[in-house]
């Protein structure tokens, strides 16, 4: 595990993004897992401008997200789809044709994860995947299980989960109740994972993931067994481990 530490949001956003354009110069047809959420708005922001001054070109880039909301059309504004298109593809030379999320509208789960994990084999499998960390220790959707979840899967939100993302919706019971997430294996088969983590809030659980136990009721722990793992964190969230 290789860890940045950032000395705030603004810096942890650059230099985050700076490791997603050295991945798109070195490999311009990259597959990139994606992440909503907050922690990687400042990314995209980066990214959005690193392509208006001309350093990356998205042209050849392939996108796999990690999740999306059972039952929300890519239209809703909280849709991870809407998300991406506000927040990076729009703003970038990026083909749509290229871009996959799980559809949250298709009833068949067993169909629609086999069809995510099939099409992330058929792209080569992702060469960088982003992620945000969940207050729980989820990655994607995997929340605390028994067990760590493998494929793209159908899951029930858990009570924390559905508590922090209520501040996205109107009120908490429109918050979805289900979500399609990539699981933990096409995770921990990128080529290079980076984490992004700011804030205190969120520094007992890096301390937890990163320095505790590697054990699936903190799913992101097992990212400490990854070959090539960046976590980049902003001095608030590393508090409980830098002292
Ligand atoms: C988002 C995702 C989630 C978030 C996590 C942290 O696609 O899969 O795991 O990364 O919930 O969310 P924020 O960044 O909003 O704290």
């Amino acid at each position: 595990m290789q860890i940045i530490s950032a000395k705030d949001y603004g810096q942890l956003s650059w230099q985050a993004s700076k490791l997603l354009e050295a991945q798109l110069v070195l490999k311009p047809d990259s597959v990139l897992g994606l992440a909503t959420g907050s922690s990687p708005l400042g990314i995209y922001e980066e990214l959005v401008r690193a392509y208006q001054a001309g350093a990356v070109d998205f042209s050849h880039v392939r996108t796999v997200n990690l999740d999306e909301y059972v039952g929300l059309p890519g239209d809703h504004p909280q849709s991870y789809a809407r998300f991406m298109r506000e927040h990076l593809f729009s703003h970038v030379n990026i083909d749509p044709a290229n871009t996959h999320i799980p559809d949250g509208m298709n009833p068949d789960a067993e169909a629609e994860c086999a069809r995510y994990d099939e099409l992330i084999h058929r792209l080569g499998g992702i060469d960088l995947q982003l992620l945000g960390l969940g207050p729980n220790g989820h990655i994607g959707f995997n929340e605390p299980e028994d067990y760590f979840p493998a494929g793209t899967h159908k899951v029930a939100l858990t009570e924390a989960t559905i508590q922090a993302n209520k501040r996205f919706f109107d009120s908490e019971d429109q918050v979805p109740r289900f979500a399609y997430t990539m699981g933990v294996r096409e995770i921990m088969q990128s080529r290079h994972v980076v984490l992004v983590v700011s804030g205190e809030s969120k520094a007992k659980i890096v301390k937890e993931a990163f320095f505790g136990p590697v054990k699936p009721q903190v799913p992101a722990s097992i990212l400490q067994l990854h070959r090539r793992f960046t976590l980049v964190a902003d001095e608030a969230a590393l508090s409980g481990v830098s002292k």
